[in-house]
């Protein structure tokens, strides 16, 4: 949620902010600004508005070249999506640009103590009260180097809530400075040159050398003396160096038409980048960075999956694979409630968090939860050197690489994955299943590459049908089993990206209530079981025959082969035979194109939808 981008080196800072504000455009698009510091002077633009607005703007009016610039793509929570609360915001005497990502929850009391003290505010962000207490925190420091870190340090330790800020003054024209409390930014290090941005993707084409920054930090960069790192106190920190394991074309839409549909072709990699490594020769699996003992792994008797939307979703899903693997009872919670309820944790629970970005607020809070009651968490995510796996005691990275549409695709494949592996894991570990046993799924995993392979080879079908039906404004999914998750999937994605209302089911439920709204015409999409699991299988054939004998148009996905649905059946979508508790990895992917074109018949933007943002860094 908000692109934060900087730059500090012998480029002209202006193409280098513009490239990587392009590149984070994903995190949010409400607004998009910009500022630079040249020969002492501070300017700045902003447009309300895609960053496209913002170029048009430049072009027009363009800022002098500069060697030190800050830019920000906005999705809005406090005030419009305006010109006004465009970032940059800048100080009254205008010396001073901030900008930030988070929210300042105390905002409304400094801004108060800004207002007695003369202060007009500009706009109705909680931002702007950074930018005005920054320049008075400046004028107060100490004359000499470092005195902008310092004016940051001391705001930072009076405001409450997330938040990365960056800061550029006319004062210190070779310097850019940052803060981060529970909000992202990562540092990149380039020839001579440094980079910030929210993540990676903001200065991926220049460097892969990445330096993480820890909570409750600042970060100076000037030009002439580098990097330095401290915490709010002022005590030095030293940061922890990476290099980003993918480079700018996967972040490119490599001739695809939409970030998204590159993503679904990249599925089948996605998921053998996964598995690779993870299972040994002899079918067993190695899981090596778990960093929790085997002992603490036998410990665990309950085990709470967190996380929100489609990482959600996967977790509903795990539910199924860990319980029937482990048998230790497994709990799925929205991570926004999970806290607040009082969670019943201690230190043999074990709390898997999942989550794509490694940065969803969310989740983080109740991973911190967690933690604060003993529980030991194990994060499952796709972003190395983000905040939730970095908090969390053990990590099983996805490899899906990055993940630009802001409909999660590659991510939740990836994530189902991921807790396959951590199911089996732990009944390698604790006994509960043979090794044959573990083998034979392990096997089973292995196909999954070329099975979805196979699905996106018959898609033409589904995306006629997608064309068909540009003009749904309802639409209903239906599933049982580890279906029902990959049904709520696919109401996600046509509600996402197509702004269609849809709803998912458990198909047993339907004649509870639901049933009612099904008249002529809905379309209804049913997620069959395989016919291995007969009475399942029978069941939902008996559903689908229900909401048709009602007038739906029936969307059928089920495995080759399966005759049975044909009949009841106005469009058939067939995937490969999968054993059942790894299905949802074959049966989603038709939701997923069928979403993206349905939302592309519409006009719509697949990539940035209306409303949302990739990375959802407020609670
Ligand atoms: O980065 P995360 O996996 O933590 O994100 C969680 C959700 O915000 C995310 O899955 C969201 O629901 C997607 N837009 C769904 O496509």
């Amino acid at each position: 949620m908000c692109g934060i981008v900087g730059y500090v080196g012998p480029k002209d800072a202006r193409d280098v902010v513009l490239e990587g504000l392009r590149r984070l455009e994903y995190r949010g698009y409400d607004s998009a600004g910009i500022a630079v510091v040249a020969d002492g002077q501070l300017s700045s633009a902003k447009k309300a508005g895609k960053l496209a607005n913002l170029e048009k703007l430049l072009a027009d009016q363009p800022l002098p070249a500069a060697t030190v610039g800050i830019g920000h793509t906005r999705w809005a929570t406090h005030g419009g999506p305006t010109d006004r609360n465009a970032h940059p915001h800048l100080s009254a005497d205008g010396t001073v640009a901030v900008i930030h990502n988070g929210i300042i929850e105390n905002f409304a009391a400094l801004r108060a103590e800004c207002e007695s003290a003369g202060v007009e505010f500009t706009s109705e962000t909680d931002t702007e009260v950074a930018a005005h207490l920054l320049a008075a925190a400046y004028a107060a420091a100490p004359e000499g180097q470092g005195r902008l870190a310092e004016a940051m340090r001391v705001i930072c330790r009076r405001l409450e809530g997330a938040f990365t800020l960056v800061a550029t003054s006319a004062h210190e024209p070779d310097t850019l400075v940052a803060a981060r409390r529970s909000s992202p930014l990562v540092v990149g290090v380039g020839d001579g040159e440094y980079f910030l941005g929210s993540d990676v993707a903001a200065f991926i084409s220049h460097t892969r050398e990445a330096r993480e920054l820890g909570q409750d930090e600042v970060v100076e960069i000037d030009r002439h003396r580098g990097l330095s790192v401290t915490d709010f106190a002022g005590n030095p920190v030293e940061p922890k160096s990476y290099t980003v394991d993918w480079d700018a074309e996967a972040a490119e839409k490599g001739g695809y038409d939409w970030f998204m549909l590159k993503e679904i072709a990249e599925q089948p990699k996605a998921i053998a980048d996964t598995l690779l490594g993870r299972l040994g020769a002899n079918g067993e699996l190695v899981l090596d960075e778990v960093r929790l003992s085997d002992q603490d792994l036998r410990d665990i008797d309950k085990i709470f999956v967190v996380a929100c939307g489609t990482a959600y979703h996967a977790g509903l899903i795990a539910k199924y694979a860990i319980e029937h693997w482990t048998r230790i009872p497994v709990e799925v919670e929205v991570a926004s409630e999970f806290r607040y309820r009082d969670p019943v944790l201690d230190r043999s629970t074990l709390v898997v968090v999942v989550s794509q970005s490694g940065e969803t607020m969310d989740t983080l809070m109740a991973l911190r939860h967690a933690k604060d009651q003993k529980a030991r968490v194990l994060a499952i995510c796709n972003a190395n050197g983000s905040t939730i796996p970095r908090e969390s005691d053990a990590v099983l990275y996805t490899h899906a690489g990055p993940e630009i549409a802001v409909a999660s695709t590659k991510g939740f494949l990836t994530q189902l994955v991921a807790c396959y592996l951590v199911g089996l894991f732990l009944a390698q570990v604790r006994g509960i299943k043979y090794e044959d046993e573990v083998a034979t799924v392990v096997a089973e995993l292995r196909e999954l590459p070329a099975a979805v392979a196979k699905v996106l080879e018959q898609m033409e079908p589904v995306r006629e049908l997608g064309r068909s039906m540009a003009d749904a404004d309802r639409m209903l999914f239906l599933g049982r089993h580890v279906s029902f998750p990959v049904a709520l999937e696919g109401a996600l994605k046509l509600k996402e990206l197509a702004y269609i209302h849809a709803e998912g089911f458990a198909a047993g439920e339907l004649k509870h209530g639901p049933i009612a709204v099904v008249d002529e015409g809905t379309p209804v999409v049913i997620v069959v079981p395989p016919r291995a699991r007969d009475l399942l299988h029978a069941k939902v054939v008996s559903n689908i025959q229900e909401v048709r004998a009602r007038g739906a148009r029936t969307i059928v996905i089920a495995e080759e082969g399966d005759e049975d649905v044909v009949p009841y059946a106005d469009h058939v979508i067939r995937v490969p035979r999968t054993p059942t508790l790894l299905a949802p990895v074959v049966t989603t992917v038709p939701l997923q194109v069928l979403a993206c074109e349905i939302a592309d018949s519409r006009g719509l933007d697949v990539d940035q939808p209306r409303n949302l943002a990739k990375s959802v860094t407020v609670e």
